[in-house]
């Protein structure tokens, strides 16, 4: 496994790869289950898969916090390097993890890229400027590595969506895949942020992943919008949002729609966890 900390190195050593079929997987570190399956996923389907690890800034609100964001890098490395043992054709991962933010971000550097119109729903509501730092980081990742295939996780669902679009809007012609959401037994979606809660706290997220469950349960019997029971919900100051909405666009449910997204994003002491489940009306699952 290769590990560059620099742009120059990554120009390099990408320039090697010539007709081959790349993967990115972009993360900000403190890997879980969740990322190693999107990495393992690239893996099976590209020569090469590259693997991010850079606490974006640009992402970050003023009120949030980039301090404490947990930096395990040795410990990731460790998890790369088996997953690149295993793959049986050792050297496939190339890690790059910039060595600074002047790496990505130099001072002189003054381009944003944005996506409109669908930030401004569920997280972007209540995270200004949160997308526009993640497609800025984002596009500058792919513009680096150049990959033929990206991997998301849908716990991100938002941010696969805005990513998605950005590929399209600016013809990037990269093939985008949301891999599903990794939960542990209990329900939760893996999440760096898991790791603030204490064992209390543990056990009151699961209101979010129960709670989306029903309401998907609830709809599918009764066959209607279940926006009364969401409203009584949400009259508990916990949650920052609850809501259903047509999971190709994020507008509002209408008569096109035919895939559907629950989402919530439910507050526990300083942490905020997100979930999510999509779903044909029809089906179980998308
Ligand atoms: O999902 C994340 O970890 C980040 O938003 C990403 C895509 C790596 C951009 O910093």
């Amino acid at each position: 496994m290769k590990i560059i900390d620099t742009k120059k190195d990554l120009l390099r050593v990408r320039a090697q790869l010539k007709d081959m079929s790349i993967g990115i997987v972009p993360t900000m570190g403190n890997l879980h289950k969740g990322h190693l399956s999107l990495v393992q996923n690239s893996l099976q389907a590209n020569n090469h898969t590259f693997v991010s690890i850079f606490v974006n800034p640009k992402q970050f609100g003023e009120n949030e916090d980039l301090v404490n964001y947990p930096r395990t890098f040795q410990e990731d490395i460790q998890k790369l390097k088996q997953l690149d043992n295993e793959d049986g054709n050792e050297n496939s991962i190339i890690v790059f993890a910039p060595k600074n933010e002047e790496e990505i971000f130099p001072i002189s550097h003054q381009t944003s890229i944005e996506v409109n119109g669908m930030t401004d729903k569920l997280c972007g509501k209540s995270r200004p400027g949160h997308f526009r730092g993640v497609t800025t980081v984002v596009y500058q990742l792919f513009m680096l590595v150049k990959p033929t295939n990206a991997y998301f996780g849908k716990k991100d669902y938002q941010q696969y969506l805005v990513i998605k679009q950005m590929t399209e809007d600016l013809l990037m012609q990269i093939n985008i895949h949301a891999l599903p959401i990794i939960r542990e037994e209990s329900g939760l979606a893996l999440s760096s942020r898991n790791q603030f809660l204490n064992s209390e706290q543990k056990k009151k997220s699961l209101t979010l992943f129960k709670t989306l469950s029903k309401l998907k349960r609830d709809f599918l019997q009764n066959k209607e919008l279940p926006q009364i029971e969401i409203s009584n919900i949400k009259k508990s100051s916990d949650w920052d949002y609850l809501e259903v909405l047509d999971a190709n666009t994020l507008n509002e449910v209408d008569d096109k729609t035919n895939k559907y997204i629950l989402a919530g994003a439910y507050k526990i002491g300083n942490t905020r966890l997100i979930d999510n489940i999509v779903f044909q009306a029809n089906k179980n699952n998308d």
